[in-house]
């Protein structure tokens, strides 16, 4: 098994390694799924990919390659589908504080990326690149659901739902407001009905919240199994000095340690010396310029992140956009022979 997760900043190429990374994994003679949590779906026309939210096969390429795209809903549903107590799974699919939550809860994407990695995985993939979208805070992919675990294994969380169930069990709902100090603040708030089906929400669904925390943790701990997970710093060369520093440091902070660092679209080629004038002459200055630039970017990053066990790949710019199989099969070659 093998969990492979792609981190960088906007628009540097976290789509297209991932996608070729995968396409590795595939031509290796593995079945291989790319799962792009990015909501901008940039991966569907680089893969050439059809409408659709299951897993698909990827047309046109060599090797068992399937991606999936992360739709939140359909993640949540399937949670719902596989833990709800038998008979309550419809309760709760047409619950209005379920549709409700679904919807509107900021940060669900990453709730539920680790669950959609879990749910893969329990479909049969086992090597599994994950395509993460930028986010103003780094690493929530993993952050959250493991804060979500921590904080339904809390005592109060668990007393929240016991006594509900107790209150539940002894008709007692209708009690007077002082009775239950907790619950009466609560309505006072946000109003008698509101908190009664909030609570009745709570008592049908917190079986499905613990399986969800559950699996959030043991993926958690596959994450922190360096034997499966693999992080790739993906960058591009001027920022990536400030991006290997900062992502490394992030992933430090959590035990993780990054695997490679990915410099993408460097300009490496040199010309050929063909006599060149006017217009010509400038753009080709310019060009070398620029790749001088990117080379001794490049230096920098080696000899700053020489010991830090990570893996430095440098990735050139392609004459075209990473938009089908033979731009994806040119950046596989590349990844191979780092
Ligand atoms: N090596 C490359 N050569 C040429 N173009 C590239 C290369 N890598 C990526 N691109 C192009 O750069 C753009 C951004 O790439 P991509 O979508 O993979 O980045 P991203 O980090 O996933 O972006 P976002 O943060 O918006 O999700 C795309 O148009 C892609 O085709
Ligand atoms: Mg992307």
């Amino acid at each position: 098994m093998k969990i492979t997760i792609c981190l960088g900043t906007g628009g540097v190429g976290k789509t297209s390694v991932s996608a070729a990374t995968a396409l590795s994994l595939a031509r290796s003679g593995t079945r291989a799924l790319v799962l792009t949590t990015d909501p901008s779906l940039r991966l569907k026309t680089a893969l050439g990919l059809k409408e659709g939210l299951t897993e698909q096969r990827v047309p046109n390429v060599e090797g068992d390659l399937w991606a999936a795209l992360l739709d939140v809903n359909e993640t949540l549903d399937e949670a719902v589908r596989m833990n709800a107590r038998r008979g309550t799974e419809e309760q709760i699919l047409t619950h209005d504080v379920y549709r409700m939550i679904a919807s509107s809860l900021s940060g669900m994407n990453e709730l539920m990326a680790l669950e959609r990695i879990s749910q893969l995985m329990s479909h049969g993939f086992q090597n599994i690149v994950v395509d993460t979208a930028p986010s103003r805070h780094v690493l929530d992919v993993l952050d959250k659901p493991l804060l979500f675990a921590d904080l339904s294994a809390s005592r109060r969380v668990k007393l929240v739902s016991r006594t509900y169930k107790f209150v539940e069990a002894m008709g007692l709902m209708n009690i007077g407001r002082n009775a239950l100090e907790v619950y009466a603040r609560a309505e006072e708030i946000l109003g008698g009905k509101l908190v009664k089906q909030i609570l009745e929400f709570y008592s049908l669904f917190y079986p499905v919240a613990e399986a969800y925390a559950d699996r959030a943790r043991k993926t958690g701990e596959l994450l922190r199994d360096p034997s499966v997970t693999e992080f790739r710093i993906v960058t591009t060369p001027h920022k990536a000095v400030r991006d290997a520093d900062f992502f490394t440091a992030e992933l430090r902070k959590r035990n993780f340690r990054a695997n490679m660092i990915c410099i993408n679209r460097a300009w490496l080629r040199p010309l050929d010396d063909a006599p060149r004038e006017g217009l010509a002459k400038d753009i080709a200055g310019w060009y070398e310029n620029v790749s001088l630039s990117h080379k001794a970017a490049i230096a920098k990053v080696k000899a700053t992140f020489a010991g830090s066990g990570s893996k430095i790949c440098i990735l050139e710019e392609l004459a075209r956009d990473v938009d089908g199989a033979d731009a994806l099969r040119n950046l596989e070659t590349q990844l191979q022979s780092c």
